[in-house]
């Protein structure tokens, strides 16, 4: 073994597969497997094959299940995370630990190294001993409020990590970089249906405010060194193996324990919520087809989401907002149970409304977000009573 894989720590595959990651269904790895087969955008398969992807953020939610959909296309994959504590770290082993049974019942390469992207030479290491030419960096840090990190972590998690791999990509020559983004980044003054060509330069949020400077960032790199970039702005993202502090694993905790749901601005907030298996074809066909520049940017009238350089910024949402009041209806069809419902006023820490204008992923991918919320709500309860046995 090279001496900079040795020091490389790898990650052990631990614990058991217990259900199915994109719907939620109670079912074996081969089962799993079939689900996301389908990701083969503009026929690039047997290209994308030769590629060697880094997905950073592997053990993550959306990590997880991007690693999964290209391991199972046959794509060689590098899972990069250095596992933070952020939430309950079993529900990251078990993600790795299903990886590592997908990589073996397909056949495909696949190494998971533990290690931070902000310190240490491992991020450099792993470029070049894996000779990566694409990568996917979904490792991040969502914390609206702040209340489990410090305002530190977050500009470290999120700015100074993606610094590090801006750096690695340059260096090595990564023939593109998607990385994830938020529809957070909009923040006040936006217009609906929320679209790229606007501003997003008044971020409310701390978190949205580090994705803003990486879109940022990566238009330096991308203009200077000519390196290939995409941010993808999710739109709250739901779905099998889940974030456990996300709003529908609150939710759902809530109904099943009979205790009351408290619901600010009488239930009329909207959201755009999207599936994570769309989420992850829209990702994978992102990365597929490398920015390229825009021919018909124009220095005087600059379309905010394209540019001169190698550079653009795609939403990833539904395009499809429902009320807390649908979504909690949804729920409560899938639990077979009501809610208890407290209507509460208090402070608003984020946009009440998004929607995602999904125009410019459609004309680069082909593709938009198509799951109903009834059908991903379902699959996500499937999975949620399968997982806490309940
Ligand atoms: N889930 C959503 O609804 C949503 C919406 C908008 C944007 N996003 C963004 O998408 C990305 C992924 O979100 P997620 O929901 O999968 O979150 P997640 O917390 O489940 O996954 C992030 C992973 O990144 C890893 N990580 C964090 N900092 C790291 C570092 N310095 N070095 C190495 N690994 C590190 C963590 O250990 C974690 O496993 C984040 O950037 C998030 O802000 C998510």
């Amino acid at each position: 073994m090279d001496i900079r894989t040795a020091r490389m720590e790898a990650i052990p595959g631990q614990g058991g597969l217990k259900t199915t990651a994109a719907t939620g269904a109670v079912g074996t790895p081969t089962q799993e497997m079939a689900e996301l087969q389908e990701i083969d955008p503009k026929g690039t398969k047997e290209a994308d094959q030769k590629q060697t992807v880094l997905v950073t953020g592997h053990a993550g939610f959306i990590g997880y299940h991007t690693t999964k959909a290209l391991l199972e296309r046959g794509d060689k994959v590098i899972g990069f995370d250095n596992l933070n504590t952020h939430y309950d770290t079993r529900l990251k082993r078990e993600r790795l630990a299903m990886l590592e049974e997908v990589a073996k019942a397909t056949g495909s390469k696949y190494h998971s190294v533990k290690a931070d992207l902000c310190s240490g030479p491992e991020l450099m290491e792993t470029l070049e001993t894996y000779k990566v030419q694409r990568v996917i960096h979904l490792a991040g840090q969502t914390d609206k409020y702040l209340s489990n990190s410090s305002p530190q972590d977050c500009v470290q998690n999120n700015i100074t990590a993606f610094l590090a791999l801006l750096e690695a990509c340059r260096h090595f020559k990564i023939h593109h970089l998607t990385y994830a983004s938020s529809h957070a980044v909009y923040g006040a003054g936006f217009q609906k249906p929320m679209s790229e060509r606007d501003s997003a330069n008044h971020p409310q949020r701390l978190d949205a405010a580090t994705q803003r400077a990486c879109e940022l960032l990566a238009h330096s790199y991308s203009h200077q060194f000519k390196l290939p970039t995409t941010g993808l702005r999710f739109f709250s993202v739901y779905g099998p193996w889940g974030r456990p502090d996300s709003v529908l694993f609150a939710f759902v905790k809530k109904i099943l324990e009979g205790k009351p749901i408290q619901i600010y601005n009488d239930g009329s907030n909207t959201r755009d919520y999207t599936y994570i298996a769309d989420l992850v074809e829209g990702i994978v066909r992102a990365s597929d087809t490398p920015a390229q520049p825009d021919p018909a940017w124009l220095t005087e009238l600059p379309n905010q989401g394209t540019s001169s350089a190698p550079w653009r910024v795609l939403n990833i949402g539904n395009n499809h907002p429902v009320s807390i009041e649908e979504l909690i209806a949804a729920l409560e069809q899938a639990l077979g149970k009501p809610a208890m419902k407290e209507f509460i006023t208090g402070p608003i820490l984020e946009k009440s409304q998004s929607c995602a204008d999904t125009t410019a992923l459609q004309k680069a991918t082909a593709f938009k977000p198509n799951t109903s919320l009834e059908e991903g709500v379902q699959r996500f309860v499937d999975w949620f009573r399968a997982y806490h046995q309940l």
